[in-house]
Protein backbone atom coordinates (compact mmCIF):
# COMPACT_ATOMS: atom_id res chain seq x y z
CA UNK A 1 0.00 0.00 0.00
CA UNK A 2 1.78 3.24 -0.96
CA UNK A 3 2.26 5.84 1.46
CA UNK A 4 0.87 9.23 2.08
CA UNK A 5 4.16 10.41 0.08
CA UNK A 6 3.49 8.43 -2.65
CA UNK A 7 -0.21 9.92 -2.85
CA UNK A 8 0.65 12.88 -2.50
CA UNK A 9 3.08 12.68 -5.76
CA UNK A 10 0.88 10.58 -7.74
CA UNK A 11 -2.17 13.60 -7.40
CA UNK A 12 0.41 15.98 -8.12
CA UNK A 13 1.36 14.15 -11.17
CA UNK A 14 -2.35 13.11 -12.28
CA UNK A 15 -3.60 16.52 -11.71
CA UNK A 16 -0.79 17.80 -14.10
CA UNK A 17 -1.83 15.22 -17.02
CA UNK A 18 -5.50 15.74 -16.34
CA UNK A 19 -5.58 19.37 -15.88
CA UNK A 20 -7.03 19.28 -12.86
CA UNK A 21 -7.60 21.19 -9.63
CA UNK A 22 -8.72 20.50 -5.93
CA UNK A 23 -11.75 22.23 -4.27
CA UNK A 24 -11.89 21.53 -0.55
CA UNK A 25 -14.42 22.96 2.00
CA UNK A 26 -13.27 24.28 4.77
CA UNK A 27 -14.87 21.44 6.84
CA UNK A 28 -12.54 18.70 5.00
CA UNK A 29 -9.90 16.74 6.92
CA UNK A 30 -7.03 18.93 7.37
CA UNK A 31 -4.76 16.95 4.90
CA UNK A 32 -7.06 17.15 2.26
CA UNK A 33 -7.41 21.38 3.29
CA UNK A 34 -3.26 21.08 3.01
CA UNK A 35 -3.37 19.46 -0.48
CA UNK A 36 -6.29 21.37 -2.05
CA UNK A 37 -5.54 24.45 -4.82
CA UNK A 38 -8.72 25.97 -3.05
CA UNK A 39 -10.43 25.83 0.06
CA UNK A 40 -13.65 27.84 0.82
CA UNK A 41 -17.24 28.05 1.37
CA UNK A 42 -19.87 26.77 -0.47
CA UNK A 43 -20.53 30.26 -2.22
CA UNK A 44 -16.66 30.89 -2.45
CA UNK A 45 -16.81 27.33 -4.18
CA UNK A 46 -19.22 27.83 -6.87
CA UNK A 47 -17.78 30.65 -7.80
CA UNK A 48 -14.54 29.23 -8.24
CA UNK A 49 -16.09 25.97 -10.04
CA UNK A 50 -17.31 28.87 -12.66
CA UNK A 51 -13.81 30.71 -13.01
CA UNK A 52 -11.37 28.19 -13.64
CA UNK A 53 -10.04 27.61 -16.66
CA UNK A 54 -9.49 23.87 -15.99
CA UNK A 55 -10.67 20.64 -17.44
CA UNK A 56 -10.91 18.22 -14.35
CA UNK A 57 -12.36 19.80 -10.87
CA UNK A 58 -12.31 17.25 -7.98
CA UNK A 59 -14.50 18.32 -5.31
CA UNK A 60 -13.69 17.27 -2.22
CA UNK A 61 -16.62 18.07 0.17
CA UNK A 62 -19.89 17.10 -0.01
CA UNK A 63 -22.83 15.31 -2.63
CA UNK A 64 -25.06 18.66 -3.22
CA UNK A 65 -21.48 20.84 -3.83
CA UNK A 66 -19.41 18.96 -6.87
CA UNK A 67 -23.77 18.73 -8.08
CA UNK A 68 -23.88 22.69 -7.95
CA UNK A 69 -20.30 22.99 -9.48
CA UNK A 70 -21.67 20.69 -12.37
CA UNK A 71 -24.25 22.37 -13.28
CA UNK A 72 -22.40 25.75 -13.61
CA UNK A 73 -19.61 23.79 -15.13
CA UNK A 74 -21.72 21.74 -17.98
CA UNK A 75 -18.02 21.74 -19.93
CA UNK A 76 -15.77 20.60 -17.43
CA UNK A 77 -15.14 16.85 -15.23
CA UNK A 78 -16.48 17.32 -11.78
CA UNK A 79 -15.70 14.44 -9.61
CA UNK A 80 -16.51 13.38 -5.84
CA UNK A 81 -14.05 11.29 -5.09
CA UNK A 82 -16.41 9.54 -2.49
CA UNK A 83 -19.85 9.07 -3.49
CA UNK A 84 -21.60 8.25 -0.24
CA UNK A 85 -20.63 11.81 1.08
CA UNK A 86 -23.94 13.74 1.17
CA UNK A 87 -25.04 16.08 3.14
CA UNK A 88 -28.12 14.64 5.54
CA UNK A 89 -29.79 18.29 5.82
CA UNK A 90 -29.66 18.30 1.97
CA UNK A 91 -31.57 14.71 1.98
CA UNK A 92 -34.66 16.12 3.85
CA UNK A 93 -36.10 18.15 1.13
CA UNK A 94 -38.14 16.22 -1.01
CA UNK A 95 -39.21 17.74 -4.27
CA UNK A 96 -42.97 16.42 -3.76
CA UNK A 97 -43.34 17.90 -0.58
CA UNK A 98 -42.40 21.26 -1.74
CA UNK A 99 -44.77 20.94 -5.18
CA UNK A 100 -47.84 20.86 -2.87
CA UNK A 101 -46.30 23.57 0.07
CA UNK A 102 -45.62 25.93 -3.57
CA UNK A 103 -49.22 25.14 -4.22
CA UNK A 104 -50.49 26.21 -0.85
CA UNK A 105 -48.82 29.31 -1.18
CA UNK A 106 -49.08 30.49 -5.01
CA UNK A 107 -48.01 34.02 -3.52
CA UNK A 108 -44.30 33.05 -1.67
CA UNK A 109 -41.09 32.95 -3.71
CA UNK A 110 -39.10 29.98 -2.71
CA UNK A 111 -35.78 29.87 -1.51
CA UNK A 112 -33.61 27.23 -1.17
CA UNK A 113 -30.09 26.84 0.64
CA UNK A 114 -27.12 25.17 -1.68
CA UNK A 115 -27.88 22.49 0.55
CA UNK A 116 -30.19 20.82 -1.57
CA UNK A 117 -30.25 18.40 -3.83
CA UNK A 118 -30.18 19.73 -8.20
CA UNK A 119 -34.31 18.38 -8.37
CA UNK A 120 -35.05 20.58 -5.66
CA UNK A 121 -32.69 23.35 -6.54
CA UNK A 122 -34.74 23.39 -10.05
CA UNK A 123 -37.90 24.02 -7.95
CA UNK A 124 -36.79 27.26 -6.50
CA UNK A 125 -37.07 30.63 -7.72
CA UNK A 126 -32.98 31.44 -6.14
CA UNK A 127 -30.28 29.45 -4.06
CA UNK A 128 -29.16 31.27 -0.89
CA UNK A 129 -25.62 29.80 0.82
CA UNK A 130 -25.25 31.13 4.73
CA UNK A 131 -23.25 33.75 3.75
CA UNK A 132 -25.68 35.66 1.33
CA UNK A 133 -29.37 34.59 2.94
CA UNK A 134 -30.14 37.56 4.36
CA UNK A 135 -29.25 39.74 0.89
CA UNK A 136 -30.84 37.06 -1.05
CA UNK A 137 -34.16 37.07 0.57
CA UNK A 138 -34.22 41.02 1.11
CA UNK A 139 -33.63 41.69 -2.51
CA UNK A 140 -36.86 39.54 -3.50
CA UNK A 141 -40.04 41.50 -4.17
CA UNK A 142 -42.70 39.03 -2.49
CA UNK A 143 -43.03 39.04 0.67
CA UNK A 144 -43.68 35.80 1.57
CA UNK A 145 -40.56 33.40 0.92
CA UNK A 146 -40.87 29.38 1.57
CA UNK A 147 -37.18 28.26 2.78
CA UNK A 148 -35.93 25.26 2.21
CA UNK A 149 -34.45 23.05 3.70
CA UNK A 150 -32.55 24.76 7.15
CA UNK A 151 -34.89 25.49 10.01
CA UNK A 152 -32.33 27.48 11.54
CA UNK A 153 -31.05 29.31 8.85
CA UNK A 154 -34.76 30.31 8.14
CA UNK A 155 -34.70 31.50 11.58
CA UNK A 156 -32.15 33.53 11.72
CA UNK A 157 -32.93 35.33 8.13
CA UNK A 158 -36.19 35.77 9.65
CA UNK A 159 -34.66 37.66 12.26
CA UNK A 160 -32.77 39.96 10.00
CA UNK A 161 -35.42 40.57 7.54
CA UNK A 162 -39.09 41.81 7.51
CA UNK A 163 -40.65 38.95 5.30
CA UNK A 164 -42.77 36.30 6.19
CA UNK A 165 -40.71 33.20 6.45
CA UNK A 166 -42.20 29.66 5.66
CA UNK A 167 -39.32 27.26 7.10
CA UNK A 168 -38.98 23.90 6.06
CA UNK A 169 -38.39 21.46 9.14
CA UNK A 170 -35.10 20.37 8.19
CA UNK A 171 -31.56 20.70 9.98
CA UNK A 172 -27.94 19.89 10.11
CA UNK A 173 -27.56 17.52 12.55
CA UNK A 174 -24.10 18.29 13.05
CA UNK A 175 -24.68 22.16 14.21
CA UNK A 176 -28.38 21.41 15.54
CA UNK A 177 -26.79 19.41 18.15
CA UNK A 178 -24.81 21.84 19.51
CA UNK A 179 -26.55 23.37 23.12
CA UNK A 180 -26.43 26.41 24.90
CA UNK A 181 -24.98 24.11 27.70
CA UNK A 182 -21.93 23.79 25.03
CA UNK A 183 -21.69 27.27 24.40
CA UNK A 184 -21.96 27.78 28.18
CA UNK A 185 -19.21 25.59 29.13
CA UNK A 186 -16.74 26.76 26.59
CA UNK A 187 -16.87 30.55 27.83
CA UNK A 188 -16.31 29.33 31.36
CA UNK A 189 -13.28 27.44 30.08
CA UNK A 190 -11.90 30.59 28.25
CA UNK A 191 -13.68 33.36 28.98
CA UNK A 192 -11.84 35.67 26.80
CA UNK A 193 -12.38 34.32 23.92
CA UNK A 194 -15.26 35.95 21.01
CA UNK A 195 -17.60 33.11 20.59
CA UNK A 196 -18.56 33.20 16.76
CA UNK A 197 -21.33 30.88 15.32
CA UNK A 198 -22.70 29.45 11.99
CA UNK A 199 -26.22 30.23 10.91
CA UNK A 200 -27.38 26.76 11.22
CA UNK A 201 -27.12 26.36 14.78
CA UNK A 202 -30.06 27.14 16.85
CA UNK A 203 -31.58 30.47 17.63
CA UNK A 204 -30.54 29.88 21.30
CA UNK A 205 -27.07 29.55 20.29
CA UNK A 206 -26.59 32.08 18.00
CA UNK A 207 -28.18 34.76 20.45
CA UNK A 208 -25.18 33.61 22.61
CA UNK A 209 -22.42 34.01 20.45
CA UNK A 210 -20.52 37.86 19.65
CA UNK A 211 -20.78 37.14 15.53
CA UNK A 212 -22.81 34.84 13.45
CA UNK A 213 -20.95 34.44 9.88
CA UNK A 214 -20.66 31.48 6.69
CA UNK A 215 -17.13 29.95 7.61
CA UNK A 216 -15.34 32.49 4.94
CA UNK A 217 -17.12 35.06 7.08
CA UNK A 218 -14.97 33.36 10.20
CA UNK A 219 -12.11 33.20 8.40
CA UNK A 220 -12.23 37.12 6.89
CA UNK A 221 -13.17 38.10 10.35
CA UNK A 222 -10.94 36.31 12.41
CA UNK A 223 -7.78 37.55 10.71
CA UNK A 224 -9.07 41.20 11.31
CA UNK A 225 -10.18 40.96 14.79
CA UNK A 226 -8.32 42.62 17.72
CA UNK A 227 -8.97 39.37 19.49
CA UNK A 228 -6.62 36.91 20.43
CA UNK A 229 -8.79 33.97 21.50
CA UNK A 230 -12.17 32.19 19.41
CA UNK A 231 -14.80 29.64 20.25
CA UNK A 232 -15.49 28.38 17.19
CA UNK A 233 -18.90 27.28 16.89
CA UNK A 234 -19.46 25.16 13.62
CA UNK A 235 -18.14 22.06 12.43
CA UNK A 236 -14.71 21.30 13.93
CA UNK A 237 -12.62 20.98 10.69
CA UNK A 238 -12.49 24.58 10.15
CA UNK A 239 -9.94 24.80 13.09
CA UNK A 240 -7.50 23.41 11.01
CA UNK A 241 -7.74 26.76 8.72
CA UNK A 242 -7.87 28.83 11.31
CA UNK A 243 -5.11 27.86 13.06
CA UNK A 244 -2.73 27.32 9.88
CA UNK A 245 -3.50 31.01 8.94
CA UNK A 246 -2.91 32.36 12.22
CA UNK A 247 -0.72 31.04 14.28
CA UNK A 248 -0.81 33.26 16.94
CA UNK A 249 -4.12 33.47 17.84
CA UNK A 250 -5.82 30.31 19.68
CA UNK A 251 -8.97 28.54 18.54
CA UNK A 252 -11.24 26.44 20.68
CA UNK A 253 -13.72 23.62 19.37
CA UNK A 254 -17.40 24.13 20.69
CA UNK A 255 -17.41 21.10 21.39
CA UNK A 256 -15.61 17.53 20.99
CA UNK A 257 -18.40 16.04 18.83
CA UNK A 258 -19.12 18.68 16.24
CA UNK A 259 -17.79 16.74 13.15
CA UNK A 260 -19.94 16.49 10.07
CA UNK A 261 -18.88 12.16 9.67
CA UNK A 262 -19.75 13.21 5.47
CA UNK A 263 -16.88 15.85 5.57
CA UNK A 264 -14.80 13.43 6.94
CA UNK A 265 -15.76 10.89 4.17
CA UNK A 266 -12.71 11.40 1.71
CA UNK A 267 -8.75 11.25 2.23
CA UNK A 268 -6.03 11.10 0.73
CA UNK A 269 -6.36 7.89 -1.18
CA UNK A 270 -9.92 8.83 -2.33
CA UNK A 271 -8.60 11.63 -3.97
CA UNK A 272 -5.44 9.16 -6.04
CA UNK A 273 -8.16 6.67 -7.13
CA UNK A 274 -10.63 9.63 -8.03
CA UNK A 275 -8.04 10.92 -10.14
CA UNK A 276 -6.76 7.77 -11.54
CA UNK A 277 -10.12 6.16 -12.39
CA UNK A 278 -12.01 9.75 -13.06
CA UNK A 279 -14.32 8.85 -10.41
CA UNK A 280 -17.08 9.22 -9.32
CA UNK A 281 -18.45 11.90 -12.43
CA UNK A 282 -21.21 13.67 -11.01
CA UNK A 283 -23.81 14.69 -13.49
CA UNK A 284 -27.60 16.32 -13.85
CA UNK A 285 -30.09 15.41 -16.25
CA UNK A 286 -30.02 18.46 -18.73
CA UNK A 287 -33.46 19.69 -17.86
CA UNK A 288 -33.16 19.74 -13.97
CA UNK A 289 -29.95 21.56 -14.51
CA UNK A 290 -31.29 24.16 -16.60
CA UNK A 291 -33.71 24.46 -14.70
CA UNK A 292 -31.34 24.40 -10.90
CA UNK A 293 -28.66 26.44 -12.79
CA UNK A 294 -31.16 29.08 -13.41
CA UNK A 295 -31.78 29.20 -9.37
CA UNK A 296 -27.59 29.05 -8.77
CA UNK A 297 -26.71 31.61 -10.98
CA UNK A 298 -29.66 34.29 -9.61
CA UNK A 299 -27.83 33.75 -6.22
CA UNK A 300 -24.19 34.52 -8.10
CA UNK A 301 -25.38 37.39 -9.59
CA UNK A 302 -26.36 38.96 -6.15
CA UNK A 303 -23.21 40.50 -5.02
CA UNK A 304 -21.32 38.82 -2.08
CA UNK A 305 -21.52 41.32 1.18
CA UNK A 306 -18.76 39.37 3.64
P1 LIG B 1 -20.54 27.35 4.52
O1 LIG B 1 -19.12 26.96 4.40
O2 LIG B 1 -21.08 27.85 3.24
O3 LIG B 1 -20.75 28.28 5.64
O4 LIG B 1 -21.35 26.01 4.72
C1 LIG B 1 -21.67 25.33 5.80
C2 LIG B 1 -22.05 23.96 5.54
O5 LIG B 1 -22.56 23.31 6.40
C3 LIG B 1 -21.78 23.34 4.28
O6 LIG B 1 -22.26 22.08 4.33
FE1 LIG C 1 -24.70 19.05 5.77
FE2 LIG C 1 -24.32 19.92 8.23
FE3 LIG C 1 -22.54 18.28 7.15
FE4 LIG C 1 -22.78 20.80 6.27
S1 LIG C 1 -22.11 20.17 8.29
S2 LIG C 1 -22.60 18.95 5.03
S3 LIG C 1 -24.97 21.13 6.51
S4 LIG C 1 -24.69 17.82 7.61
Amino acid sequence: MPDTMELKKKIAKLKKQRNAVILAHNYERGDIQDIADFLGDSLELSQKAVDLDVDVIVFCGVHFMAESAAMLSPDKTVLLPELYARCPMADMARVDSLRSLKQEHPDAAVVCYVNTTAEVKAECDICCTSANAIEVVKSLEQTKIIFVPDKNLADYVARNTDKQILPWAGCCPTHNQILPVDVQRAKSLHPMAEVLAHPECRREVLDMSDGIFSTNGMVNYVSTSESDEFIIVTESGLLHRLNKENPYKKFYEVSTYTVCPDMKMIDIKAVADSLENMKYVITVPEDIRIKAKRSLDRMLAIKRKI
